[in-house]
């Protein structure tokens, strides 16, 4: 494991107020007290969850923020709201957001100043749609997300994100990039960082797999050069499932 290895899990909209306490009371009791994990919880869960992970190994994520800092805009939620309940990170940029909620990149890069702001650090998500991947553009459709976006940071804000490679056509599809696919992506992201801002820069940015990890290809994902863990949806609501993940980050 180096200083780069974070595990993350995005519940996504799944698990009762019961079950969400249940899993995190069952991770803390795994042995795995080196590891850097990030549970992507709903909004309703992380006051208490925040509070009975304090002092762990376990940060809390929102799963997404508003992009205005406060007023008139009903049902939605804050970053200092987030940053005042306990909220470590927000993941920004989801295939799902942009998909379902047409988030584009300028929004999320709205979202990520407004995040850095109020000092809540960001994971950032892109990826290539199967068509892209097809025709074999992956690397600069990426790139583009990229340069329209997290690229656009300033250093600070940088060195508070983590990045997270997902192909579209793997999230949860049962369908994973090999582990040669996503270490040349994010061979191609780290370089952008490096070119955007500097090789120190590079060398220290998290760069997280998406898309279906699961415990039987964890080791393979996680042992590339340049996957520095993962972002997990599905298998990160089941301890017997993410626990496993995480201990694949510690070898
Ligand atoms: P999955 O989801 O692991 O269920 O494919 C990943 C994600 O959407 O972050």
């Amino acid at each position: 494991m180096n200083k780069r290895s974070v595990v993350a899990g995005n519940w996504k909209m799944n698990l009762n107020s019961l079950e969400a306490n249940d899993l995190v009371q069952d991770l803390l009791s795994l042995k795995h007290h080196s590891a850097r994990v990030i549970l992507g919880v709903p909004y309703v869960y992380i006051s208490s969850l925040a509070r009975l992970t304090n002092g762990t190994n376990i940060e809390i994520a929102a799963q997404n923020c508003h992009h205005k800092e406060k007023g008139a805009y009903t049902g939605e939620i804050s970053v200092n709201m987030l940053k005042s309940i306990g909220t470590d990170y927000v993941i920004l940029g989801h295939s799902e957001r942009r998909e379902y909620f047409g988030e584009d990149e300028a929004l999320i890069l709205e979202k990520m100043q407004m995040a850095h702001q109020a000092g809540l650090k960001v994971i950032y998500c892109c990826g290539e749609p199967l068509s892209v991947r097809e025709a074999g553009e992956q690397n600069d459709y990426v790139e583009q997300q990229l340069r329209n976006s997290l690229l656009k940071l300033d250093k600070e804000q940088m060195q508070n994100t983590i990045i997270a490679y997902e192909p579209i056509w793997a999230i949860g599809t049962g369908k994973t990039a090999s582990a040669d696919q996503a270490q040349d992506m994010h061979k191609h992201i780290r370089q952008l960082v490096n070119n955007q801002f500097s090789a120190e820069m590079a060398e220290e940015t998290s760069i997280l797999y998406g898309g279906s990890v699961k415990p039987a290809n964890a080791n393979e994902l996680f042992a590339k050069a340049d996957v520095d863990g993962g972002l997990v949806g599905g298998a990160s609501l089941k301890a017997e499932l993410f626990g496993p993940i995480i201990e694949a980050i510690i070898e």
